[in-house]
């Protein structure tokens, strides 16, 4: 990824898993490379952290705001970042931000199941619709056979929650069901991109980040941010046109749909 300049866009960079992916790939960056740290709310003391890493990188971290569950704001996204891209395009996508409700069929609202969509598979759909131009601009001006993270790529971040092969085994473990239902599309669409996108040569990936100590994985979870985005990066680097539409986790262990 760090390989000649580029440019990566990640949703949900102001806390968690995105905002250490942000950290771990300023140290890879190369000169001209430009991260763009979406954010629903830029302004904010969740953001602080992010705000503070920027200010020590102001040629390489761009904080845009973006709130995936909202349609007009993933357009204004596009519209703002596209024409920063240059004549590169968009190399990587990283639909990261995402939300997981504690809630089961017997508790859960129509509402809430429609904002937990919102977030968790509208969001990645309409970015990835979005950018498509700009992630075909960079696969083409790449000039490289085959595909990769440093081409032109979209990283779904998954989870192991949305395995129909595993939700046996999983179900008291982690009940809740509008999460694994959205994570479960989002599988889902990242096969059908693949399938649908091969010819323009852009990689699509699920990720599943491993179970990691953040907001949403709790103080419980067994690795730290660290352990899960340094892993998430190695497979990235790795990943070809063998793993496009794959389901892998942070170690490239292949999961099961
Ligand atoms: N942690 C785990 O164990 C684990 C396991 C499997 C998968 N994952 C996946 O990994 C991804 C990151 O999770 P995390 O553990 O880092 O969670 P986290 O610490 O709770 O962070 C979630 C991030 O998503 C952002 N976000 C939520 N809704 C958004 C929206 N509508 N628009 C823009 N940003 C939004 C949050 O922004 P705000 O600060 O504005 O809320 C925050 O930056 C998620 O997709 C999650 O499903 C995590």
């Amino acid at each position: 990824m760090a390989a000649k300049a580029c440019n990566i866009l990640i949703t949900g960079a102001n806390r968690g898993l995105g905002l250490e992916m942000v950290k771990q790939l300023v140290a890879k960056s190369c000169s001209g490379c430009q991260i763009f740290a979406g954010c629903r709310d830029p302004d904010s003391a969740k953001s602080q952290d992010l705000r503070e890493l920027a200010k020590k990188h102001p040629s390489l971290i761009r904080i845009v705001k973006v709130d995936t569950s909202n349609m007009q704001s993933v357009a204004d996204c596009a519209k703002k970042v596209g024409p920063l891209l240059g004549k590169g395009g968009l190399t990587l996508l990283v639909n990261n931000a995402g939300v997981m409700p504690h809630n089961n069929m017997k508790t859960i609202t129509a509402k809430e199941m429609q904002d937990i969509f919102s977030t968790n598979l509208l969001g990645p759909m309409m970015m990835t619709k979005e950018f498509l131009p700009y992630l075909q601009i960079a696969a083409k001006s790449s000039g490289k056979p085959g595909m990769s993270c440093s081409k032109a790529a979209v990283v779904n971040v998954s989870t192991v929650g949305a395995s129909m092969a595993k939700a046996h085994e999983m179900f008291e473990l982690f009940n809740v069901v509008g999460y694994r239902i959205s994570k479960a599309g989002l599988n889902m669409m990242t096969v059908c991109n693949a399938l649908e996108f091969k010819e323009d040569g852009i990689l699509f990936v699920a990720l599943h980040p491993g179970w990691v100590r953040t907001d949403l994985g709790g103080h419980d979870a067994a690795i730290s941010t660290t352990e899960s985005i340094e892993g998430m990066l190695r497979v990235m680097e790795s990943l070809t046109e063998k793993q496009n539409g794959a389901y892998l986790d942070y170690n490239g262990q292949v999961l099961p749909f």
